[in-house]
């Protein structure tokens, strides 16, 4: 009776310990996995230079993205993957600021600011 105590108290203790050098294990993880959000030049590709990609995704999001779909693919809209290489930046200003065939106007919507920062953006596009 007695000779089984011995070995499964030893295996008691070992599989304790391995639990308790897991869980510190993980506890040590935890922290070097920072939730920081990817630098933005590499999250979306190539960033021109002078474009605020992460000011530009967020006034996307807000305001384009139901029409022109999550990644510029198009929706009802038509896709923007390229159209810095399709519109001047002055066309694609106007068609936000003044809307047309389908798209609301943004001027009164969005400030001058936030309409560069996006034209900018997509005029970068190509
Ligand atoms: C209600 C839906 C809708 C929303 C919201 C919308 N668009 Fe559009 N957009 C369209 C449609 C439809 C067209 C096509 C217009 C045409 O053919 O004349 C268009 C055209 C464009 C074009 C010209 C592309 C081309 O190939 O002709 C650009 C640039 C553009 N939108 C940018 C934006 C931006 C930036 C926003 C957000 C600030 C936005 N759109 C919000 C529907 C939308």
């Amino acid at each position: 009776m007695r000779k089984w105590i011995v070995p499964s108290l030893l295996t008691a203790c070992c599989l304790f310990a391995v639990l308790l050098m897991y869980n510190s294990l993980r506890k040590d993880e935890t922290p070097s996995v920072p939730h920081e959000p990817a630098p933005s030049a590499t999250a979306s590709g190539e960033a021109a230079p002078g474009v605020n990609t992460e000011a530009a995704t967020a006034i996307y999001k807000s305001n384009c993205l139901s029409c022109h779909g999550d990644q510029l693919q198009g929706a009802m809209g038509p896709a923007l993957t390229k159209v810095g290489s399709m519109m001047s930046e002055d066309d694609i200003r106007k068609q936000i600021s003044n809307g047309g065939g389908g798209m609301p106007a943004f001027k009164g919507t969005l400030t001058d600011e936030q309409i560069n920062t996006v034209v900018s953006w997509l005029a970068a596009k190509k």
